[in-house]
């Protein structure tokens, strides 16, 4: 039995430190010199080699999405890399689908730049900017939720249709010594092109969170960029279903205001879920919608209501007012945000009540 343990231990530490010297070797002794990145054949420039291929497009300048800033968990830095990529990565593996390997698509957060670069990126994204921006006011809507109005100050305008993200840069700050950026949804109207509102909810020791709700304040300056994604309000009269918990009432926020912009009259229902009443947030604003628009309703739904708060609504998860409110339909479209559980399960009452799966879109938080 300990000679199993040993081996075992000494055969663990040989790789440990073997992996480690390879770290070490490519940090502090590979040299790939400067190499050239020429994208959809025609812009191209020279990089240092040996950085990731995201980081050397941020450094021209060009945003990929990268949602979870590069940490390889999110799978939304693709791009396809047609010379120069060497071979695909196990922590590539998990998020490239069949199509993606005959069509060299990669994570640019996890290839190195070591060799020359041929690659090619949706002509949108090249469109997708950086913003200067500070904090012209922050409001705490629960205990762990703050609402963030950041007001762009390099003389630009956003464009963005209302569901997108953008993605907020945090700087090094006691605790994370490097640049952090982690995908956020905007909260506020499109035709408001001079700021934008987030909605962000503190993960404790996440370390853009932290940042937002431990170090910043109103008057500080801040980066994002984006737009990004494509969960945004469809051009479409069918009914609506709106769904979010928490930090997911962000998009939908924006869509709502999107719709009294459009004065677009659609049957929609909007179920959003919390814990507790001090969990909701933003009611009034529920309240100026359901006047505006003559036919929307705001369904809030609470799954840990106290007896003594003698709350009047829905009680449960979202999914189990939505089985009260929903009777089985054809021909309508639902749109939701938060995390990736709730998603799973509220799609699947969402195909039991008949709706179909491309009619269904939604952006997974984690
Ligand atoms: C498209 C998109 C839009 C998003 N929009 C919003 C938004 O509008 N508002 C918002 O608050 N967030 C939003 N998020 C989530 C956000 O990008 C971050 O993941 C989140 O704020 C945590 O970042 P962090 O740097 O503080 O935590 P990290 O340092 O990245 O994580 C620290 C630890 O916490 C865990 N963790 C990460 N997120 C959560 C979570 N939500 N709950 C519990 N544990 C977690 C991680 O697994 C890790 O172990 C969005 C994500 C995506 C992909
Ligand atoms: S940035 Fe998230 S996987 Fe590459």
């Amino acid at each position: 039995m300990n000679t199993i343990l040993t081996t075992i231990l000494i055969i663990t530490g040989i790789t440990t430190t073997l992996a480690l010297l390879l770290t070490l070797a490519n940090t502090y002794i590979a040299d790939y010199g400067e190499r050239k990145i020429r994208i959809n054949k025609d812009k191209e420039f020279i990089v240092e080699g040996g950085n990731t291929l995201l980081s050397s497009l941020i450094e021209n300048e060009i945003y990929l999405p990268s949602a979870c800033g590069g940490k390889g968990s999110c799978g939304y830095c693709k791009c396809a890399i047609n010379e120069g990529g060497g071979p695909v990565l196990p922590t590539e593996l998990s998020y490239l689908t069949e199509d993606d390997m005959k069509n060299n698509v990669r994570l640019s957060c996890q290839v190195k730049v070591k060799a020359d670069m041929e690659i090619q990126i949706a002509e949108d994204l090249l469109n997708v900017k950086q913003f200067e921006a500070i904090v012209e006011k922050t409001e705490d809507l629960t205990s762990t939720i703050k609402l963030l109005r950041l007001k762009i100050t390099d003389g630009q305008e956003i464009e963005f249709k209302a569901g997108q993200y953008v993605q907020l840069l945090a700087p090094p700050y006691p605790g994370s010594p490097d640049e952090v950026f982690r995908a956020y949804s905007i909260a506020s109207s499109p035709n408001n092109k001079g700021y934008i509102d987030l909605i962000i909810g503190y993960v404790p020791d996440g370390l853009l969170t932290t940042y937002v709700h431990k170090h910043l304040s109103e008057g500080d300056e801040i980066l994002f960029n984006g737009p990004f994604g494509d969960f945004y309000l469809q051009d479409c009269e069918e009914d609506a279903i709106l769904v979010a918990v928490g930090t997911g009432m962000a998009p939908i926020r924006s869509i709502l205001f999107e719709m009294l912009n459009k004065k677009i009259d659609r049957n929609t229902i909007f179920f959003f879920g919390a814990k507790t009443p001090e969990d909701l947030f933003l009611l009034d604003e529920m309240t100026m919608f359901e006047k505006e628009l003559p036919r929307f309703k705001f369904v809030p739904t609470l799954s840990r209501a106290p007896e003594e708060s003698q709350w009047k609504g829905e009680e449960g998860r979202v999914t189990d007012a939505m089985m009260k409110f929903l009777e089985k339909k054809e021909g309508r479209e639902a749109y939701l945000c938060g995390s990736a559980p709730m998603i799973d399960s509220t799609v699947k009452t969402l195909v039991e009540r008949a709706f179909a799966d491309n009619k269904i879109y939604y952006d997974k938080f984690d």
